[in-house]
């Protein structure tokens, strides 16, 4: 199994460094593969150091090169680079997108996320790598080895929806911060997390998905011990095109100036959905104590229904009854 692993891991590596001089040793790569990287504003530096890449808008492009370098059928199939034909031939997963290899912990490549540059709506925008035996797109954050080292050192980490936002904010030169591709956040991802910071702050598109995405990670990251708070972003726009449009050190100062604890965050969000109508400002109530009330952590959760009980002007006695209810009905 452990050879099975390693061979895949090999034919991975390959496959991403085939993608990188197809980008950049070619015709095709360079005109259409790297100017798109280009025109959407990563640098030289940051499409090398992510390994960015470029796959052939043929059929066979890679597969053939890799049968040609002595990779085995069945690996090229268990990767996903390669995909069965009925008549038992292969054919390549990856034609015409540009190519954002997948890192492992250790800096190896495990998976891709190929992107189109078609606009055609019946395209699939982004094509990823099927689960395998390297690749379990529960555990596994897009840019943890690069930020590892820096969410350590700033004791936080920033969690964005795309890769290109991971790209993006990297370069703005914030190198804390992954994203959790492929998959929405996943139990499995917080706790990669956890191992080096207690801290997460999400940065997710400003969307109604995003929005909805959000709430749902804050309760499982409070489920999880760890601390989080929430920046939003314009409606339209994502970290990356936040960042495109304001630049580097205005993106900085509008994280700093709009961070916001989950129950700030919560508030402003349905508070505006409830109006006046007092039922569902009492539902809004509700749904902040039930995020309080996944908090492990006590002494923390008391903290948190002080600042409800402020921030709503509620008796804060009402919401420790309400919130002891709540953990009496899970119990
Ligand atoms: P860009 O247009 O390149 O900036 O993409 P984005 O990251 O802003 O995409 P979007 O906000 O639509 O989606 C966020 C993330 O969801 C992407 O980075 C992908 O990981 C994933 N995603 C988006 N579209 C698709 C899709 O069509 N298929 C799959 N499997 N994943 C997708
Ligand atoms: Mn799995
Ligand atoms: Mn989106
Ligand atoms: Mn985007
Ligand atoms: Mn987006």
């Amino acid at each position: 199994a452990d050879n099975r692993r390693e061979s895949l891991m090999v034919v991975s590596n390959y496959a991403a460094r085939f993608f990188q001089e197809a980008m950049w040793e070619t015709p095709e790569g360079k005109s259409i593969g790297l100017s798109y990287f280009r025109e959407r504003g990563f640098t030289n530096e940051t499409i090398k150091k992510f390994e960015l890449g470029y796959s052939p808008d043929q059929w066979e492009a890679f597969t053939s090169e890799a049968i040609k370098n002595a990779y085995q059928p069945d690996f090229l199939i268990e990767s996903g680079l390669s995909v069965k034909r009925d008549n038992g031939t292969l054919y390549d997963r990856y034609r015409g997108r540009v190519m954002f290899p997948i890192h492992g912990f250790t800096g190896r490549v495990i998976a891709f996320g190929g992107r189109t540059l078609k606009t055609d709506k019946n395209v699939p925008k982004y094509v990823n790598s099927p689960e395998s035996e390297i690749y379990h797109k529960s555990n596994v954050l897009y840019g943890l080895y690069f930020a590892k080292k820096s969410i350590r050192d700033e004791d936080n980490c920033y969690l964005v929806e795309g890769y290109a936002d991971v790209l993006s904010v990297h370069q703005a030169g914030i190198e804390n911060v992954v994203a959790s591709s492929g998959t929405s956040l996943t139990v499995e991802q917080i706790r990669l997390i956890g191992r080096f910071t207690k801290n997460i702050t999400i940065l997710y598109d400003g969307d109604a998905a995003g929005i909805k995405a959000s709430l749902r990670g804050l309760d499982l990251i409070l489920e999880e011990g760890l601390n989080v708070k929430v920046v939003s972003f314009p409606n339209g726009d994502d970290p990356d095109s936040y960042i495109r449009k304001v630049g580097s050190s205005a993106f900085k100062t509008h994280i700093e100036q709009n961070k916001k604890d989950f129950i700030l965050y919560k508030t402003s969000i349905l508070l505006k959905e409830a109006g006046n109508d007092p039922i569902q400002r009492a539902n809004v109530i509700r749904e902040i104590v039930e995020s309080i009330a996944k908090i492990p952590d006590s002494i923390k959760a008391s903290v948190f229904i002080r600042e409800c009980s402020q921030q709503l002007q509620i008796d804060e006695r009402i919401l420790l009854s309400e919130l002891n209810k709540m953990k009496l009905g899970r119990a």
